[in-house]
């Protein structure tokens, strides 16, 4: 099995390196074999010369089985123009694996209740999935353009039927493993872009008729998340909105910390936190590992079909929540919080142990 490691910038060495060694436990535990290969991407790379996303990269995630990313992003880059931009090279890495469907889980653990910014008698329980369209709408539709007096910038949204039924697919399968609902989020009293993506949402429902099919828009939803989470299962939105809402939803699980992803294509899958570098944390080893462990998680799932393995990983992060194990994120104030590095082992431990 045939994994690409992205460190990446920041903090995203770190939480990787916590990642490989839950990976690796679950080698030893299951007898599987991982192979892995690493490669520059962001800021590394950058510094050593080559671009924000080198072609080599590129190559070898598209030959791998599954692809496991740190973060990226490094604010000595911010001023570089937006064809070298480290951003610019993320979203190139999403466009060559042909990953549209971006899975965003989010849950509240029991044992994170004190922690979480909101009561934890309206969020208790809450578990929801944000399916976030990833190759569309404003991050790539042309034209684009900054004006280079500074007199204007502009961007398109843009999206065909095509590319929402296909996410929406993704969004309507997996619902059928859970609740059987389905929300779409959308601005359709606004946006044609919109209007198209509630027609083609509504279309295909037809072919899910087990599958509850609700419709809101954006602004109502964001105050809805707050203050219901549990009311909804799956989420399916446009790439933007999407990338709003799941940070919201990490707020709602107590850290942006916490929440992994995959994004899925037809090729092979990118797994990664949804958290940024963080460079003020960087080197420190006190950032918070979960995301990225959830994320190998996924990668069983997903990627090697291999769900016995994927629950060990999520039962051992669990596990380790319910052992009081904090790191400093989700450490109620004057709490005691363990390191990056300790979070990886603790949660690896567990998945042996199991
Ligand atoms: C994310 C990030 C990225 C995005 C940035 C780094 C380009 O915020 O994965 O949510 O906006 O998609
Ligand atoms: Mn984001």
């Amino acid at each position: 099995m045939n994994i690409v490691l992205l460190p990446g910038d920041g903090v995203g060495p770190e939480v990787v390196a916590a990642g490989v060694e839950v990976l690796t436990a679950v080698g030893k535990r299951f007898g599987r074999t991982f192979s892995t290969t690493t490669h520059p991407i962001g800021a590394s790379a950058l510094r050593a010369g080559k671009k924000a996303l080198p072609p080599e990269t590129l190559a070898a995630c598209q030959k791998a089985e599954a692809v496991l990313l740190g973060a990226v992003g490094d604010p000595a880059f911010d001023h570089l123009p937006r064809a070298e931009k480290i951003e610019t090279g993320l979203l190139a890495l999403r466009k060559g694996l042909g990953v549209y469907a971006n899975l965003r889980p989010a849950k509240v653990f029991p044992a994170l209740h004190a922690v979480v910014p909101f009561k934890p008698e309206r969020v208790a329980g809450a578990d929801l999935l944000i399916v976030r369209e990833l190759l569309g709408g404003l991050y790539f539709g042309e034209p684009r353009e900054l004006a280079s007096d500074g007199s204007y910038g502009m961007n398109t949204m843009a999206y065909t039927p095509a590319e929402v039924e296909r996410v929406g697919k993704y969004a309507f399968d997996i619902a059928r493993a859970r609740k059987r609902k389905v929300l779409s989020v959308d601005k359709a009293n606004v946006l044609e872009t919109s209007q198209l993506w509630r027609a083609t949402m509504t279309k295909l429902g037809q072919q899910y008729p087990d599958v509850a099919l609700e419709h809101q828009y954006v602004d109502a939803f964001a105050m809805n998340l707050a203050i219901d989470p549990r009311r909804y299962d799956v989420v399916v939105t446009e790439n933007l909105f999407g990338d709003i809402l799941s940070d919201e939803a990490g707020a709602i699980a107590g850290s942006l910390g916490m929440l992994p992803s995959a994004s899925l294509g037809d090729g092979p899958g990118l797994y990664e936190p949804i958290h940024g570098s963080a460079p003020t944390l960087a080197g420190k080893n006190v950032a918070n590992p979960i995301g990225t462990i959830g994320s190998v998680a996924l990668m069983l799932r997903h990627a090697f079909k291999a769900e016995t393995e994927a629950k060990a990983v999520e039962a051992a992060i669990e596990s380790a929540l319910d052992a009081g194990l904090r790191t400093a994120d989700i450490a109620l104030p004057g709490e005691a919080s363990i390191s990056c590095s300790a979070m990886g082992q603790a949660v690896a431990e567990r998945v042996q142990r199991a």
